[in-house]
């Protein structure tokens, strides 16, 4: 049985990973997290005692290589220290996008896998969903000819963008990663996937445009439980309140036990949208040109109804048109001027992604299989995002020198 140790037991180690790794079969046997309600709770959910519980990785690194694999799903900006730890003791990692918040540490984290017995995959888990691998499938069978082009959008929806990039951990950049990172990293690593190329050209535009202090209707409260504004679209009694209790995002609100009227009254995600700290941008569009010459355009907006990804994949012989929150595929024949209709199941966590995401890693660690995305070609999708983001802060377009 494979035994796993989870470092970081918040939304995405613990209920997420932990909870799919359990339920394939493999064993959580040791947790690092510095909350120690979280902790707590989180041990009692897998059975296990104080001796395999600590407040930081150093005193979890300090066993030695006491189980097969670990997962990294620490906060942004705590994730290059514990993988590089993890690979020095041989230890393969499931280590967390964004990988890293300063593009030298790349090179950093190639290094130490190079060095190290263990590998890294990184939780990229678009490219595991039956939706993206169905788009694959078509690519793969020739009928759209040869890939020219591919348009991408990431629809955040306005109330998911409020929650995590207004209100939530990845409102700021630093700490966090920035937008574009942080949430389309998914995406690019798609884009790579698809065009099969690294990328060697960027470009890209985007703003904080709305959720600002001169944005606030007159009359706004710094907190959604005491505020006159009527009808706003991003109360958060509503958008809370609306919501199963016992899932995402509710949970990350009464993580530790605190109630949800304590949350909205005290805590971040019952402040005004208008009055909070955040700074990353709320809508961007990045170009990318890739190393055999297909095109990309990829838009990310708060600004959507739905919480989806719509694409289309541009070929010489056919166009594919999809929608992934309805499973939807549309393949166009340029040659007969037929349609056909490709229906997938999106159901799940990320459409079904993380599971098959895990699926494929513990059937790497049992020798199964190679690693689901060797290292070097998932990061591409974070140089495409420091690059984008060189180019949004600078008005340029940024060539991409290391070709992979
Ligand atoms: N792959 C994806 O699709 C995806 C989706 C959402 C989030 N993420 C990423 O996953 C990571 C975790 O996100 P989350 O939503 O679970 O956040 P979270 O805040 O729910 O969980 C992070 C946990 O790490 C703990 N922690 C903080 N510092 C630590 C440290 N130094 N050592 C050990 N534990 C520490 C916190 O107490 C918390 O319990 C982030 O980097 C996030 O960007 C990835």
């Amino acid at each position: 049985m494979t035994t796993v140790a989870i470092l970081g037991c918040g939304n995405r180690g613990a209920d997420v990973y932990a909870r799919h790794l359990t339920e394939q079969g493999a064993r959580v046997t040791h947790l690092v997290d510095p909350h120690p309600a979280r902790l707590a709770e989180v041990a009692a959910r897998h059975g296990l005692g104080p001796q395999v519980c600590f407040p930081d990785v150093d005193a979890f690194f300090a066993l030695g290589r006491v189980a097969d694999a670990v997962v990294v799903a620490t906060p942004d900006d705590a994730h290059v220290g514990p993988c590089v730890q993890a690979l020095a003791l041989g230890y393969d990692v499931l280590l967390e996008k964004p990988v890293c918040l300063d593009e030298a540490e790349l090179e950093v984290l190639l290094a130490a896998e190079a060095a190290s017995r263990g590998r890294v995959s990184v939780c990229h888990v678009l490219r595991t969903t039956p939706f993206f691998r169905a788009v694959r499938a078509v690519l793969d069978s020739g009928r759209l000819g040869r890939l020219v082009a591919v348009q991408h959008a990431e629809n955040v929806s306005s109330w998911h963008y409020a929650h995590s990039y207004v209100r939530g951990n990845w409102r700021a950049s630093p700490p966090a990663a920035p937008f574009v990172l942080a949430k389309s990293g998914h995406d690019l690593d798609l884009l790579r996937w698809f065009a099969g190329a690294s990328p060697a050209r960027v470009s890209s535009e985007g703003q904080l445009n709305h959720f600002r202090p001169q944005e606030a209707p007159p009359g706004a409260a710094d907190r959604c439980v005491v505020c006159p504004v009527p009808d706003c679209p991003y109360d958060a009694r509503v958008i809370y309140g609306g919501r199963d209790p016992h899932r995402w995002p509710v949970t990350v609100l009464t993580a530790g036990g605190v109630s949800l009227a304590d949350a909205l009254a005290s805590g971040p995600y019952g402040r005004c949208v208008y009055h909070s700290d955040n700074d990353v941008v709320d809508h961007q569009a990045v170009t990318v040109v890739f190393g055999n010459g297909v095109t990309a355009q990829l838009t990310v907006s708060a600004f959507t109804h739905d919480n989806t990804r719509t694409l289309k994949l541009l070929g010489t012989h056919g166009e594919l048109r999809g929608q992934m929150e309805r499973g939807e595929i549309e393949v166009h024949s340029f040659r007969t001027g037929g349609v056909e209709r490709v229906s997938v199941d999106a159901e799940g966590n990320h459409g079904g992604g993380d599971e098959a995401l895990v699926a494929g890693w513990l059937a790497s660690l049992r020798g199964e299989a190679g690693v689901p995305t060797p290292l070097a070609e998932s990061l591409d999708s974070h140089r495409m995002a420091f690059a984008a983001e060189r180019a949004r802060g600078r008005g340029t377009v940024e060539e991409l020198t290391v070709a992979r």
